[in-house]
């Protein structure tokens, strides 16, 4: 709320549901304003959204994804907490369903992948954060195919870049004006949107469809620069090769 009253844009970096409706709607009734979030999209889950997005896209139906994190650093304390596991376990799991949402031959309504998300404290490995993922998938002939992955990294060092990325995008967002033919300019919407890219649980207006797809989200941010500068969106048919 302070930042709002500043006149500051707000990213929310933590999974926690420091949006609630009554800060949305402020939001929303302060010409300007720009709030973001939530929860970083630094290391496993980017992997997740790139991954599950290539084999749904390919044809491939995941069955099973188990995530499983170790680390040793405060947030890991902190995250052995059931209430702030729960929303972590949140902003982790809900990273693909808009892309096995999208894909009604290979998923009846309501069905979904079974998702497992487990993360643990240990002290000793300190800011290494240690992640280790299973994605079995249908393929050919009802096949299983199994990925699995290990990541070894400093959280920190993951985290840090994200945020310098985010305070630029964040401060640009505020200056970008558009209006439709005709029309007055106006600001953006409030929900900095565009910054999906960077986070987990992107905050986006109700009734508008909440991307997760990482290869989606960098082309909408790179579009939308472009568009800043008076350059058309990227199709890749490079017809002028062809
Ligand atoms: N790779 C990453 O580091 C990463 C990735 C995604 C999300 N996150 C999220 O970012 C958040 C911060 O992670 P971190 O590793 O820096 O944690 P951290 O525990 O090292 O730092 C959190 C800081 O917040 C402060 N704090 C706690 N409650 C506060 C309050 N009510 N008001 C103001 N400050 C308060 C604490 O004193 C501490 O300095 C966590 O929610 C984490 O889940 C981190």
């Amino acid at each position: 709320m302070a930042c709002l009253e500043e006149g500051v844009p707000f990213v929310n970096g933590s999974p926690q549901n420091t949006y609630v409706p009554g800060l949305k709607e402020m939001a929303e009734n302060i010409p300007g304003a720009v709030i973001a979030g939530d929860d970083f999209k630094s290391g496993q889950t980017k992997m997740k959204s790139v991954l599950v997005d290539f084999l749904i896209g390919a044809g491939l139906k995941p069955t099973s994804i188990v995530s499983y994190n170790h680390l040793g650093n405060n947030d890991g304390k902190n995250l052995s907490a059931p209430q702030c596991f729960r929303s972590k376990e949140i902003s982790k799991s809900d990273v693909v369903n808009d892309m096995v949402n999208s894909n009604a031959l290979l998923y009846k309504k309501a069905e979904h992948p079974d998702h497992c998300v487990v993360i643990k404290y240990v002290p000793a490995v300190g800011d290494s954060k240690r992640a280790m993922d299973e994605y079995t998938s249908q393929i050919f002939m009802n096949g299983l195919n199994t990925i699995v992955m290990h990541n070894t990294c400093e959280d920190s060092l993951l985290a840090a870049p994200l945020i310098i990325d985010l305070v630029l995008l964040a401060e640009l967002i505020t200056r970008i004006k558009l209006a439709k033919d005709g029309e007055e300019l106006r600001g953006m919407h409030p929900f900095g949107v565009i910054l999906s890219y960077l986070t987990k649980a992107p905050l986006v207006p109700d009734g508008t469809p909440c991307i997760n797809s990482l290869a989606k989200q960098r082309a909408m941010l790179e579009n939308v620069l472009k568009a800043c500068v008076g350059l058309p969106p990227d199709n890749n048919m490079l017809l002028e090769f062809k």
